[in-house]
């Protein structure tokens, strides 16, 4: 069938371009890197080369078979394939001044097909160290930001296109428009792919794998293991698929009850419920490395089923083990040749990745976003009421409980130079603010750079309120300052300044800290309940943090909008509903500072370990 081919260079957004093609209705195929040009499929009608981790002038970097580019195909190179196509094609690529993690405004300089109806300027999403400093001979700059003068370019002649720029993410806001572009006006595709048409062939592909297998399918309640589960029992009816919900203790309040109740309401009879957090407790006591504590998690789940099924003697000849994963959870634990490890994800652990290449495990929506796995959900009618529920991560309020081993590293002399700036201090060299100031957090939480890992500090600012403003010196903050990785807003001002300090003990993992983290939890979920906001914010971690003066306890609220989970921004909430919360927060006892995460992904991710 005719294609689009994407040459995956180890981005985070490889798969994600792929799905926006198909969203357009047209399929899109992924392929390696060292294709050769005559290895491609003659059905494809155009290429995208796709952003990756590494510098294109590193030595051990993915190339590509130049012959591709005298296929006389349209190419269309993103980040890493823009700065791959100037490379090859006798252009130059240097190590940014600047570099640009996020939101970046972009102006059209010149016009060309990829822009074709695009307002200018616009909202592009960006995250790159490296930039084309001179285009190559027949290519125009066709688009600036401020921090990058060759931000886009073009050879109308070749049909080659080159965007530093993401526009596959939702967040670049007239993306879309220009891939349509790319696909329609420049390839002249024809519509040929539906998500509808998906379904069906989900439940045939099951069929096909499972044979006359069975499957355990682990349950967390939450949209993507409902769905996994209907769409399993549809294909293989309900006594051939045993559900199990496993209560790993790191559940919200009341949150395995609410769950029981949605999935029987939904009519399923084939789920059974494990109350297994005294196993999870026990593996992860004492641990406070966020790596370590997601890979325990991941294996303690497959403990627990295996125990199940060793006492239901279930042949593990006969069974397949099923996970509701979804593509963002292969790709950010390094799941394509190039890509980085940005966290583990507890459906990717190493003893899963053995079962999957024994060809053990089933994973009906591994290649989806969340979206569309709503859109999934709706079409095998599951009711609104579980697929409209925030995302949760199956290692729960684990990693949203931030530890502290007494042994750890104090922050490095520079970060600890600017916390050692009393306040007004001023947010990585700008001018201070007025009556407020910023210090470093002494923990560290993970973001993800230019299609990298990073763990680093945030930065705690205070004085400002405007929204806007807050963005723009929270971005400023990380693309200037490899130091930081987010920034957030202290929230509860004293008269006098703030002692941001790191606890003096170990604290980890302890039932007192769930405990807390619950109940604050709770009171942050009620309240945006009770407001109206639950459907406008996407997704609402909230994160408990060892730091302070008193207490030695910290809340930190993420509330973040997205639309799959691959990038995202800060909600910005009505302060007078926020100031609400941050009072109920601290009066709820034990909490000596509450922080507001003004932080975009990237630069940070949406959970901080
Ligand atoms: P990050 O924090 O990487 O998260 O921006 C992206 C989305 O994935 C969720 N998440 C997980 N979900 N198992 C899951 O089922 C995991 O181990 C896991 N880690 C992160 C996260 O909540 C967000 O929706």
């Amino acid at each position: 069938m005719k294609h689009i081919a994407i040459l995956d260079f180890g981005s985070q957004y490889t798969h994600l371009i792929a799905r926006r093609v198909r969203e357009l209705e047209v399929l899109a195929n992924i392929y390696p890197t060292d294709i050769s040009a005559k290895d491609l499929p003659k059905d494809v009608i155009g290429i995208i080369l796709s952003g990756g981790p590494q510098s294109v002038y590193d030595k051990n970097s993915p190339q590509l078979d130049a012959e591709i580019f005298n296929l006389g195909l349209p190419i269309l190179g993103l980040c890493y394939g823009h700065q791959l196509m100037a490379e090859n094609l006798g252009g130059k690529v240097e190590p940014g001044k600047t570099k640009e993690y996020g939101r970046a405004e972009l102006v059209k300089r010149e016009d060309a097909v990829i822009f074709k109806n695009i307002e200018s300027p616009t909202t592009v999403w960006m995250s790159h160290g490296d930039t084309v400093i001179k285009a190559p001979p027949g290519f125009k700059p066709i688009g600036s930001t401020n921090d990058c003068d060759i931000a886009a370019m073009a050879n109308n002649d070749k049909n080659f296109f080159g965007l530093q720029f993401h526009p596959e993410v939702r967040h670049t806001e007239q993306g879309m428009r220009m891939l349509e572009n790319f696909v329609y006006k420049i390839c002249q595709a024809k519509k040929n792919w539906s998500i509808e048409s998906m379904v069906d062939d989900i439940v045939a592909r099951i069929k096909k794998q499972v044979a006359d297998k069975k499957v355990f399918l682990l349950v967390s309640g939450g949209v993507d293991s409902s769905v996994a589960f209907a769409l399993l029992t549809r294909a293989l009816g309900e006594k051939r698929v045993y559900g199990l919900y496993v209560d790993t203790g790191f559940m919200r309040l009341d949150e395995s009850e609410e769950i029981q109740t949605n999935i029987e309401a939904a009519g399923f009879k084939n789920l059974h419920v494990l109350k297994a957090g005294e196993a999870f407790y026990k593996n992860l006591e004492g641990i406070t490395d966020p790596e370590e504590k997601r890979k325990i998690i991941g294996q303690t789940f497959l403990d627990v089923k295996d125990k199940v099924a060793k006492k239901l003697k279930l042949d593990s000849d006969d069974w397949l083990l099923g996970q509701g994963t979804i593509y963002p959870d292969t790709i950010e634990t390094g799941g394509t040749k190039h890509a980085d490890t940005i966290k583990t994800h507890h459906n990717r652990v190493d003893a899963i990745q053995k079962l999957i290449a024994q060809g053990k495990v089933i994973e009906p929506i591994a290649d989806f976003y969340k979206d569309e796995v709503r859109h999934i959900g709706h079409l095998v009618g599951l009711p609104d009421k579980m697929i409209n529920r925030h995302p949760f991560p199956g290692p729960g309020l684990a990693i949203r409980i931030i530890c502290r081993d007494v042994n750890q590293p104090s922050p490095s002399t520079s970060a600890q130079a600017m916390a050692d700036k009393q306040p007004p201090a001023s947010p990585a060299g700008r001018p201070p603010l007025k009556g407020g100031g910023a210090l470093v957090l002494p923990i560290k939480s993970v973001g993800v750079q230019g299609d990298n890992r990073t763990y680093a500090h945030p930065l705690a600012v205070w004085g400002e309120n405007d929204w806007e403003k807050l963005d723009k010196i929270s971005i400023q903050v990380t693309n200037s300052s490899k130091e930081f990785n987010r920034v957030v807003l202290l929230l509860n001002l004293a008269k006098k300044a703030p002692r941001l300090k790191l606890s003096p003990d170990k604290k980890s993992l302890t039932p007192d800290r769930i405990k807390l983290l619950q109940k604050v939890d709770n009171i942050v979920h009620e309240i945006i309940k009770k407001e109206g906001l639950y459907d406008e914010i996407w997704q609402f971690p909230v994160v408990l943090a060892p730091v302070g003066d008193k207490y030695f306890e910290s809340i930190i609220l993420r509330p973040i909008v997205s639309q799959e989970a691959m990038t995202a921004h800060f909600y910005r909430m009505p302060h007078n509903i926020l100031e609400n919360m941050a009072g109920k927060i601290l009066a709820a006892g034990k909490i000596d500072y509450v922080f507001y995460d003004i932080t975009n992904k990237p630069p940070g991710t949406i959970e901080w370990e």
